[in-house]
Order: structure tokens, then C-alpha cells, then sequence
């Protein structure tokens, strides 16, 4: 079985890809092991009690600096595979080596633009407009000690409009997320995923 764990920060519409691909035989011989949140009350939350996966709160309020520590204790040797989906704290110290090539993102743009520190939800999409952009779409990548700066295994692009207003934006792209994540896991549980330095090759 291949063993995932997802983190989460708010709705969680990505995370109920994940749920719904491996319901519907998408992702064969894949569980989710936990979900893990950075903050209370979100509804990624729910979707995880209501399909009966083990949930955990580490609250960023009080864990200040210390959420990739507490998540590593929590998923070494536990699972194959981390999925940030709507994550919004920075993972950093032992987790990334001890999870190298092993932790997977979704950011809502095509990386290196419109990417890195302070760079997520909407402001991602009103950015991009403000640019003036023909195309935007969003990336699954590795994550390694920097902020969206891993190697890119997959990218969708959606056209932009010149009459589009953040949130048209946000849902066109957020249509392109919800395919990718569950494709990038599919590759890496099948073994499809090769790394050579900054280049992603699928097999
Ligand atoms: C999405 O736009 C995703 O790209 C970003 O977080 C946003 C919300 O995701 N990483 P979700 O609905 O909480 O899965």
C-alpha cells in the first residue's frame, strides 16, 4: 500500500481529489494515513472525519517554529509520501532531508512566477492579472528548503482573459489543480518519477 499523509491549511478542496480519486480506483493501492492541519477549524478537517482518516492539529499559534519537527515525529517511517494541499506554513530543518523528494506541492501559478515567500490564494491570482499575463495555470512540485523552489514534475496552463478578475482566475486554475495533484500522485506511487537534479523525468 502506498502510504500518504496530507497537509492542509483551509477548504480543502484539494485534499477531496485525492479522497474522491482514490474512491473512484484513480489511485490504486493508495491510503491517506493522516491529514494534518496548521490551524483549527477548517473544513479540510470535516472532509477528513467524514471519510474516516485520522486527522491531527498542529496549531501554527502555538507551535510556533516548530510544525515541521512535530510532523516529522508524527509521519517518519510512517508514510510514503507528503502532499501539501492548501498548506500554508514553511516545512523546514530534519523533515526535508529526511523526506527528500518525498513531499509534494501545488502552488497556483506556473513556478518561478508569481511563487515564494507570501505568494498564495488570491494574491497569487491578482498578481498575475495585474502583470497583465496571457497564460497562468498552477505547478506539483518537490519541496525542498525553499519556498515553492523544488524540482517541477507537472504544470497545466489556463489562458487569461483580459476582463478576468482574481477569482474567475482562482476557479480556472483551481478546475487544472484538482486533475494534476491526483495525476503527480499516480506517478510517483506507480514509480514512473525519476529526479536528476533539477529535472523531473517521467517514465
Ligand atoms: C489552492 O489554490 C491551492 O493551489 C493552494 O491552496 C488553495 C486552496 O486549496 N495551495 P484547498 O481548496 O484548501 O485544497
Amino acid at each position: 500500500m502506498f502510504k500518504i499523509a496530507v497537509l492542509v491549511s483551509g477548504g480543502g478542496t484539494n485534499l477531496q481529489c485525492i479522497i474522491d480519486a482514490i474512491n473512484n480506483g484513480y489511485l490504486k493501492n493508495c491510503s491517506i494515513e493522516a491529514v494534518i492541519s496548521d490551524r483549527i477549524g477548517v473544513y479540510s478537517l470535516e472532509r477528513a472525519v467524514s471519510n474516516d482518516i485520522k486527522v491531527y492539529v498542529i496549531d501554527k499559534k502555538t507551535h510556533k517554529g516548530k510544525i515541521s519537527d512535530e510532523i516529522l515525529k508524527l509521519l517518519q517511517d510512517k508514510v510514503d509520501l507528503i502532499v501539501c494541499a492548501g498548506w500554508l506554513s514553511i516545512l523546514e530543518g530534519d523533515l526535508i532531508p529526511e523526506f527528500k523528494n518525498k513531499i509534494i506541492n501545488i502552488h497556483p501559478s506556473l513556478i518561478p512566477a508569481f511563487c515564494g515567500e507570501g505568494m498564495y490564494g488570491i494574491k497569487v491570482h491578482e498578481s498575475a492579472i495585474k502583470y497583465g499575463v496571457k497564460v497562468s495555470g498552477c505547478t506539483v512540485h518537490f519541496v525542498d528548503n525553499g519556498t515553492d523552489t523544488g524540482p517541477i514534475i507537472i504544470q497545466k496552463t489556463v489562458p487569461v482573459y483580459s476582463e478576468d478578475t482574481p477569482d474567475v482566475l482562482q476557479k480556472r486554475i483551481l478546475e487544472q489543480e484538482h486533475m494534476v495533484l491526483p495525476e503527480a500522485i499516480k506517478l510517483i506511487s506507480e514509480e514512473k518519477i525519476r529526479v536528476e537534479g533539477r529535472k523531473v523525468i517521467i517514465k
